[in-house]
């Protein structure tokens, strides 16, 4: 399957493209929902597109899009159906699971969180201290990037209590979190799809041992998202304030239900409904669209592409909207987490590099720290940029049109480059000469035919976001069908946890490290040393 895009011709350079074909931009970029992906900045030119369509089609990868869609078990290492989709059905039309619909009891829960959301956001659930003006979210991975990035990118439309997000175990994070916050008006909600990520369970603790401080009922106070009501029962935790969902969803798919409650809370029940519209009427263009217009697909093409075919093996994702700075780090679980597997669904090796490396900040912070790497550095980051054509500070417009001037201009920059010749021409114009104008122009050359791509969206509202997000789970997934492995599971991450158990005792000095390597026994005798142990 992957011969004839392996043997396809990668060194056409980007500039020459455009010159044999002006309009190019026009053909290579493709437009759905009020967004445009541009494309027509990398080497793909019509041939490799056509081959590459013509491996999505060779994948199936309309064929198991649908099966995904109907809830099929198409996780098959975990034995389970993935239908985070289902969350964002909002007109309740019939998913089965087994034969059973889903909908009901989806569409009951999101009332439900609705209902819960605004009695805090009116006052009419009350603290110990009076209105709740805080909320922390305990979560870590799926149970807080996605809302955490959700919520910041949501700003302009918080109107509801204040929503913090916990995620790391160490202490640092909860105690800078709590500091400050009145525990009589706060809220805290322990999001975690198992209820047994030992993070999460630590900082709930913590946070209740703070709470109990102050009020006479501590778990009055808390909430819980979780597919385990034994378990947030055990934690005291009234069924009345648990949001359940089920092992359909995924951790890092799973900000379109229960987990996304923060969210709601910080921006209310209409404003997360649009977002989970936008992200619908992503789900119905993946759904309809030809591939060759489709834009999740033809995101995981460009993927592929500058991945396996042409073998760079990173990929940076710039959003020129601050709102959006956690993106890189939601998109790192999302793509890094779903794809970074080495065997394929059927055991066998895959035989080619799977899911990149995804970094990024957002623009132009990059510019003055990274962008250095990316333009005259040895390796070839491919680079996608993010951009709203206008902002949210109507005042501000002038510094939106200087955003948007420099994320054209990167684009453009590391497309085009700047030639030995141009690089002399503009030391002579300094009044250099001879070999030091040589030494100094070879500096400034920029090799140039870097590919980047630009999406392009109206305005990062919750719909235009709920749009972004879908968009990038289906492309995750798109890469995944074409890779041949199984995007839902994350067997990758059991390992550490196991051994960090293991280790819990040993750090803190119960237990002898004498069975373990020298560089675990030199690094614990460190700690214990420094520690007082
Ligand atoms: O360890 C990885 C992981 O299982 C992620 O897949 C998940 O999003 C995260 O941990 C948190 O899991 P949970 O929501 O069950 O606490």
């Amino acid at each position: 399957m992957w011969d004839d895009v392996k043997a396809l011709d990668t060194s056409a350079k980007i500039v020459d493209l455009f010159a044999a074909d002006p309009d190019r931009a026009e053909d290579f970029s493709a437009t759905a929902l009020e967004m445009l992906f541009d494309y027509s900045k990398t080497g793909i030119d019509g041939a490799s597109r056509r081959a590459l369509l013509a491996l999505a089609q060779n994948a199936g990868v309309e064929a198991k899009r649908d099966a995904m869609f109907a809830g099929e078990v198409i996780n098959e290492t975990e034995g389970r159906a993935v239908l985070h989709t289902a969350l964002r059905n909002l007109d309740g039309d019939p998913v089965l699971v087994e034969g059973f619909d889903v909908m009901p009891e989806v569409l009951a829960t999101l009332d439900r969180m609705e209902r819960f959301a605004e009695e805090l956001r009116s006052g009419a659930f009350q603290g110990q201290g009076g209105k709740i003006t805080d909320v922390v979210n305990i979560g870590i991975g799926g149970s807080d990037l996605g809302p955490a990035m959700a919520t910041l990118a949501l700003a302009p439309y918080h109107d509801g209590p204040r929503v913090h997000y916990v995620s790391n175990v160490d202490g640092a994070h909860i105690a800078d979190t709590l500091r400050g916050l009145d525990p009589a008006k706060t809220l805290v909600i322990v999001a975690s799809k198992t209820f047994t990520t030992i993070e999460t369970m630590t900082n709930a603790r913590t946070a209740m041992a703070w709470m109990s401080e102050a009020v006479t009922e501590p778990a009055a106070q808390f909430a819980a998202l979780s597919t385990s009501e034994e378990k947030t029962a055990a934690m005291g935790i009234p069924a009345s304030r648990v949001f359940g969902f089920e092992d359909w969803v995924g951790g890092r798919y799973s900000l379109w239900g229960p987990i996304g409650l923060g969210i709601m809370i910080a921006v209310g029940g209409p404003a997360f409904r649009a977002f989970l519209r936008g992200a619908q009427a992503m789900d119905r263009h993946f759904c309809a669209a030809e591939l060759g217009e489709n834009l999740p697909v033809m995101l995981a093409l460009v993927g592929i592409w500058h991945n396996q075919i042409c073998g760079h093996t990173t990929r940076a994702v710039l959003p020129y909207d601050q709102r959006l700075s956690r993106l890189p780090a939601y998109l790192q679980q999302l793509e890094m987490e779903s794809n970074g597997k080495s065997v394929r669904m059927d055991g066998s090796d895959s035989p080619v590099h799977t899911g990149p490396v995804v970094w990024g900040e957002p623009g132009t912070n990059g510019q003055h720290a990274f962008y250095q790497l990316i333009h005259q550095g040895s390796r070839v980051v491919p680079c996608e940029f993010l951009l709203a054509a206008i902002g949210h500070e109507p005042d501000l417009a002038h510094q939106h049109d200087l955003l948007a001037a420099n994320c054209l201009a990167q684009s453009e920059a590391l497309m085009k480059g700047r030639s030995l010749a141009e690089a002399r021409a503009l030391m002579a114009a300094k009044g250099l000469s001879g070999d030091e104008l040589e030494r100094q122009a070879r500096h400034r050359v920029f090799a140039g035919n870097r590919p980047s791509t630009v999406l392009l969206y109206p305005k990062l509202t919750p719909e235009i976001l709920g749009q972004i997000i879908a968009l990038y789970e289906h492309r995750v997934f798109v890469e995944g069908v074409i890779l041949g492995i199984n995007s839902f599971d994350q067997w990758g991450v059991e390992l550490g946890k196991e051994l960090a158990t293991a280790l819990q005792p040993i750090v803190e000095g119960r237990e002898s490290a004498a069975g373990k390597d020298s560089s675990t026994r030199g690094l614990v005798h460190y700690i214990r040393t420094r520690a007082g142990g």
